[in-house]
């Protein structure tokens, strides 16, 4: 294990040992490279720059009780990755490569996957880009790179299940009533970043988007929206909304607690009626949500309606994350089989 600073911790760049590249060429999906430098050789013409033809995924190591090292979930993340690029148009690798540069890229850098008592993790980045020059709207079929990139991270709002202040955007969307928003395509952050960058400025931690045709709750900018009501876990479903492997997982495990899972359109004004909110992501795990503000515009200063939430962690959420967080570092039996042991 590196000799680092594991306490500066947070959700941000920093170098690590290897990053791994893989190119379609010819119809096949060459040898797995791996470099030192983290920068790579890119035309200025490559359309990924242009026309955001681009996706990329978000999964995460961790070291467990047990020492073993644990990957979470990869299975699912290759299979979203493959929709991405299937909404693309562009050659995906399939789920064996996709695994299999996941783990290489844990193994070379496992100098900076945090010890297990920080409950901290090696965040994996697997990337798809396309790499010949052209300018035409029409995707590529040849020159495809897939990486792999890690960082290890702690906690993504600053300190772990500190409820943060969020807010509703009505001037912006995050995706298309038949748009990109189910899929993991760069153009979706690129819509989200300038909103969030807004919210920020004005003490918010985090925005959330409403569906663009209904105006329910649709998700956070990189996250998915939960609410508890009593002992049921509800959560939204649209065609517009990132399918979240962490949303999925907290479904599964909501039941297994004995809790009852809905579903659903969750519409603004029901906002009102939950205990307990929260955000579900793999950067965010569970990061319960104190404030959600209503605005008519993101810039303005009145606010149209607040809705509070408890100011420490809610049980409910304490329980799915104590949960979740117990299995993937290997203190709870992984009964579902999610995670992959290096
Ligand atoms: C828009 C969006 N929604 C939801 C999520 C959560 O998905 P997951 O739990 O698979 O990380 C993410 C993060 O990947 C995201 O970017």
């Amino acid at each position: 294990m590196k000799n680092m600073d594991w306490t500066q911790l947070s959700f941000k760049y920093s170098k690590t040992n290897t990053v791994l590249t893989c190119l379609y060429k010819d119809g096949k999906w060459g040898p797995v490279q791996s470099q030192t430098p983290d920068s790579i050789n890119l035309t200025v013409f490559s359309p990924s720059l242009h026309y955001g033809m681009s996706c990329f995924e978000g999964l995460k190591a961790f070291r467990g009780v047990d020492g073993k090292v644990r990957i979470f979930r990869p299975d699912e993340n290759a299979r979203r990755m493959q929709s991405s690029a299937g909404f693309l148009g562009i050659p995906c690798p399939d789920e064996e490569l996709f695994q299999r540069m996941c783990i290489q890229a844990v193994q070379e850098n496992i100098d900076f996957l945090p010890p297990y008592d920080l409950r901290a993790a090696l965040y994996i980045r697997p990337i798809l880009i396309t790499t010949l020059p052209s300018i035409n709207l029409v995707p590529q079929q040849d020159g495809i790179m897939f990486m792999v990139i890690t960082l290890p991270v702690g906690s993504y709002a600053g300190t772990v299940l500190d409820p943060i202040k969020t807010v509703i955007a009505r001037d912006y969307d995050r995706a298309a009533p038949n748009g990109s928003g189910s899929v993991k395509v760069g153009g979706n952050y690129a819509c989200a970043m300038n909103a969030t960058g807004v919210a920020v400025k004005q003490g918010y931690k985090d925005v959330l988007f409403l569906n663009p045709e209904t105006k329910n709750i649709d998700e956070f900018s990189s996250a998915n929206f939960f609410g508890i009501k009593g002992n049921i876990y509800v959560t939204p479903c649209a065609k517009t909304i990132l399918p979240s492997i962490t949303n999925k997982s907290l479904r599964q495990v909501a039941q297994d607690l004995g809790m009852v899972v809905e579903r659903r359109d969750v519409a603004v004004e029901e906002l009102s009626t939950f205990n307990e909110v929260g955000q579900c992501g793999t950067a965010v795990v569970i990061t319960p949500v104190s404030l959600i503000d209503d605005k008519v515009a993101l810039g303005a200063d009145k606010v149209a309606a607040s809705y509070s939430y408890p100011t420490e962690c809610g049980a409910r959420s304490l329980e799915l994350y104590n949960t979740l967080t117990g299995i993937q570092y290997g203190e709870i039996e992984d009964k579902h089989g999610w995670c992959t042991i290096l």
